[in-house]
């Protein structure tokens, strides 16, 4: 990254200036130093946020792989790319360093040829995190399939719908995985989601515990053998710029999850060049994001963007009170972890125990600490720059969703100052806005507003995966030609951005997108359930937690809620998987409702907030006399 590669904030600055007058120059320069192409492309942007079209280095030809690994083969062959940290800390360590990475991954491609697969299918990933994760994804871009990656947390049902949506071919699971001292069948899991999915010939099954598992004649198969006989050399698939890579589902406010597509090109250039900056990466760094593989932040700065700069990433198969609370800070030392990246909530769960959990060890080797994924309040945030980074490692505080690809808003760390709770300023390449009410871009500083995106950037989505015009209605249709993100955001007297939290019926739970509709759908399946309504509330250690207002039918009436609220709970369970559980449940006699029939979530939000000093006005309702009872009933 050399030209781009920014030391302090002149450089932030100058290079900043330059990317917004002359994107395209800035971009091919980008694109031109740092990767290795088939062929360069014809022409760098074309783009229409009206249709919405975005086509980035059209014409180029390329492999994402050959970029992550190929080509450090001769600089870096032996030097460790993946360095796993198994769930049991008395489990050995493995070091994959990039000639191993690459021939494993040859060979988890040349396995998925062998099953049928081809370029442009679609392959489902439900893994925990295990290299085969990390290798499988590669192997699919290597051979120029599809991968879709689906959170091994996810249930049965949450699964079969992501399977279908895309028409995946092939599964690759394992066993089961280990979560602290707790396994997960999850190919009990993959079996049950199957059962609706008709689209699925093969699943392939890695061991990781062991367990006794069924294996369906013609349909199931042991990954180790078919591995073992597979050649370790595979030749990369040119792909185009603009062929999809991967889909990535994501919640929205109806009940299907949003299959968001990302490219090729684009996306590599974007999460390589990200990487580089926001963590200031150098040759023998050791690099550790918590994230799950299984969310944008695993795909972009766990794979992709760590392994296209020739980085020591590390994957994480554990969570972070097993065997204790230490556990975090165990590894940081043990591997000497440079760059640390990690959410909020996990911070805030940490912060909650004793320090001498942290103190026990030497945390000498960090150098920037980074969070994402939802906004850092500030006592975390102190928490977190006094003892984890001594006051010394810079914090950087990432804005950025699975739709954008990469990091957008954030710091760049030793050149920009940071202010806690504040994203800070955009990256080179992007050109946030804020929006008013009637639609209008806001132009002075210290003002509230919308947060969107005026220019396109490399690594945006393209689109919803079979659903052009729900990706035009939903990120294009709020703001004429802007992306509109789902988020209100501050913008300080310094233009400083600092995210204040989604404007639209998606709740960030423990650094969870989670839609409301699907969790009411679930809800609503109850057979004494005649409806519900869910909104966020403020919680200590997950930023927001859940709170469902729920009205039985007569059937439910009488019986305990208790179990009533217990049923809902399994149910949500079932359907979407355990972290869209309700924390609270209030069962009333109806819901505040406009004259057209739409549930007035803000009252709802306030009365779970116990902010009910100013409700607004309640008179226009259909039924204003509801919001007294729910009141008087609060949980
Ligand atoms: C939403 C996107 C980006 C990877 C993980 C989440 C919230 C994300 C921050 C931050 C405040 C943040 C936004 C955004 N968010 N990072 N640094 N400060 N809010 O990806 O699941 O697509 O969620 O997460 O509300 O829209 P995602």
């Amino acid at each position: 990254m050399s030209q781009y590669h920014i030391k302090n904030l002149e450089e932030y600055f100058q290079v900043y200036r330059k990317s917004v007058q002359h994107p395209e120059l800035f971009w091919e320069e980008i694109a031109e130093e740092n990767f290795v192409w088939r062929k360069k492309w014809d022409n760098v942007l074309s783009w229409d946020f009206s249709k919405p079209e975005l086509k980035w280095f059209e014409g180029a030809k390329l492999n994402i792989t050959e970029n992550c690994l190929d080509r450090h083969l001769h600089v870096r062959g032996d030097k460790t790319a993946i360095l796993f940290e198994p769930n049991d800390p008395n489990e050995e360590p493995e070091h994959i360093t990039y000639k191993e990475l690459h021939e494993r991954v040859c060979e988890m491609a040349n396995v998925l040829k062998d099953q049928g697969i081809q370029k442009g299918d679609r392959v489902c990933i439900y893994l925990p995190m295990i290299p085969e994760l990390a290798i499988s994804v590669l192997a699919c871009a290597r051979i120029g399939a599809i991968h879709s990656v689906v959170f091994a947390g996810f249930s049965a049902a949450a699964l079969a719908t992501r399977i279908n949506d895309s028409d995946c071919k092939i599964v690759i699971t394992s066993d089961g995985s280990f979560r602290g001292n707790k396994t997960i069948d999850l190919k009990g899991i993959v079996d049950k989601a199957l059962e609706s999915c008709s689209c699925v010939e093969t699943v392939l099954v890695a061991k990781r515990i062991n367990s006794e598992i069924v294996m369906k004649k013609g349909r199931d198969f042991w990954l180790a053998p078919l591995l073992e006989a597979a050649y370790k050399d595979c030749n990369a698939e040119i792909m185009n710029a603009e062929d999809p890579l991967f889909i990535l589902y994501t919640s929205g406010s109806t009940g299907m999850p949003k299959g968001m597509v990302h490219t090729t090109a684009g996306y590599m250039v974007y999460s390589a060049y990200t990487f580089k900056n926001v963590f200031q990466y150098s040759e023998n760094d050791v690099y550790w994001c918590t994230a799950d593989i299984g969310w944008i932040t695993g795909h972009s700065y766990i794979v992709y963007g760590p392994l296209a700069n020739g980085a020591t990433t590390v994957m994480f198969e554990g969570v972070p009170n097993y065997p204790d609370w230490g556990r975090f800070w165990e590894i940081v030392e043990k591997h000497k972890i440079n760059q640390f990246y990690t959410a909020p909530t996990a911070i805030r769960a940490l912060a909650k125990e004793n320090l001498s959990f942290v103190e026990k060890y030497d945390l000498s080797s960090l150098k920037v600490l980074g969070t994402v994924g939802e906004p850092i309040n500030e006592e975390a945030w102190h928490w977190y720059n006094d003892n984890i980074g001594k006051k010394k490692s810079p914090i950087v505080d990432t804005w950025w969703q699975t739709e954008t690809g990469g990091i957008m808003i954030s710091p760049i760390p030793f050149s920009t100052p940071t202010i806690p709770t504040f994203a800070t300023l955009p990256l080179p390449g992007i050109q946030p806005c804020l929006m008013d009410e009637n639609g209008d871009e806001i132009t002075g500083n210290q003002t509230n507003g919308r947060l969107c995106v005026k220019f396109p950037w490399p690594s945006m989505a393209r689109t919803i995966w079979g659903n052009h015009q729900r990706y035009k209605e939903t990120y294009f249709s709020t703001f004429k030609d802007k992306y509109f993100t789902g988020d209100g955001a501050l913008r300080d007297a310094t233009g400083y951005y600092r995210i204040t939290g989604r404007v639209d019926d998606v709740i960030i739970v423990s650094g969870h997108n989670l839609g409301t509709a699907p969790i009411e759908d679930a809800i609503n399946e109850h057979p004494a359930v005649a409806e519900s309504a869910i909104v966020g509330f403020p919680h200590e250690v997950k930023g927001n937690a859940l709170y469902g207002y729920v009205i039985l039918k007569e059937a439910g009436e009488g019986r305990d809620q208790d179990n009533l609220s217990k049923e809902i709970n399994q149910l949500i369970t079932e359907r979407i998987g355990p972290i869209a559980k309700l924390d609270k449940i209030q069962f009333t006699s109806g819901l505040p409702k406009t004259r057209s029939g739409k549930i007035m979530r803000r009252i709802l939000r306030k009365i779970a907030g116990k902010d009910t000093s100013n409700l607004g006005d309640t008179s226009t309702l259909l039924n204003p006399d509801v919001v007294q009872e729910i009141m008087e009933n609060a949980l």
